[in-house]
C-alpha cells in the first residue's frame, strides 16, 4: 500500500497538489499574507522555511488551480492514529468553491484502511474556518491556550472516520 501523503503530485479534480519544496518562497509569501498567519505575525521567510527544511513526517504541497498556485497544505502523518492537518490556506480568490472540502476528502482517502482520525488546530477567533471544519465533520474537542501565539487560544478538532 502506498504511504499516505508521499506522492509528488495528486490530482483532486477541482485542484492539484504538487510537492511544495520548489515553491517554498511563493507558499511562504502567500500564507504570511493571509490570516491567521498574518495575525500571528509570521514572516514569509519563516513560513517558507516550513516547506524547505527537512521534515520526513510532513506532506507539504502547493495547491494549484489551472496551473496557478492558489494555496498551501501541510499534513503530518502518522499522528494520534490518524493524520494532522497542520496548515491549510487558500488565497481569498480561491475560497468558497469546494477546494477546502476536496482537501479534507483527499486526507480521508489517503488514510482509509490505515487510520481513523483527522486532527487539526484552528485559532479560536477564526470563526469562518471553525464553521468550515464543523460543516466537514470535525468536532471541537479541546482548547489549547498559548499554543501558536502567546495570548491566543487554539481549538483542537477531531474528525472520526
Ligand atoms: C478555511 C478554508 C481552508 C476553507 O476552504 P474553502 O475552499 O474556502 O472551503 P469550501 O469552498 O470547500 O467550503 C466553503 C463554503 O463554500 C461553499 N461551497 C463549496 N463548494 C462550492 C461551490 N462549488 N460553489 C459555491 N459554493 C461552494 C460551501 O458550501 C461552504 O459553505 P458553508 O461553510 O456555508 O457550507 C479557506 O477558506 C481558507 O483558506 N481560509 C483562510 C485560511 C484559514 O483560515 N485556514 C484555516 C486555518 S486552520
Amino acid at each position: 500500500m502506498a504511504i499516505p501523503f508521499r506522492q509528488m503530485t495528486y490530482d483532486l479534480g477541482i485542484c492539484s497538489l504538487t510537492e511544495g519544496t520548489p515553491d517554498a518562497d511563493a507558499l511562504g509569501a502567500l500564507l504570511a499574507g493571509i490570516d491567521p498567519w498574518k495575525a500571528h505575525g509570521r514572516p514569509a521567510s519563516v513560513m517558507a522555511d516550513r516547506f524547505r527544511r527537512a521534515d520526513p513526517s510532513a506532506g507539504r504541497f502547493a495547491i494549484r488551480a489551472e496551473g496557478e498556485i492558489v494555496g498551501a497544505v501541510v499534513v503530518r502523518f502518522p499522528f494520534l492514529r490518524g493524520a494532522y492537518l497542520e496548515t491549510l490556506g487558500l488565497a481569498e480568490t480561491a475560497r468558497g468553491r469546494g477546494i477546502g472540502r476536496a482537501i479534507i476528502e483527499w486526507m480521508e482517502q489517503e488514510i482509509a484502511g490505515e487510520a481513523a482520525n483527522l486532527w487539526l488546530c484552528v485559532t479560536d477567533w477564526n470563526e469562518a474556518a471553525r464553521r468550515f471544519y464543523r460543516a466537514n465533520g470535525f468536532a471541537e474537542v479541546g482548547l489549547l491556550p498559548d499554543l501558536s501565539v502567546e495570548g491566543m487560544t487554539e481549538v483542537f478538532m477531531r474528525k472520526q472516520l
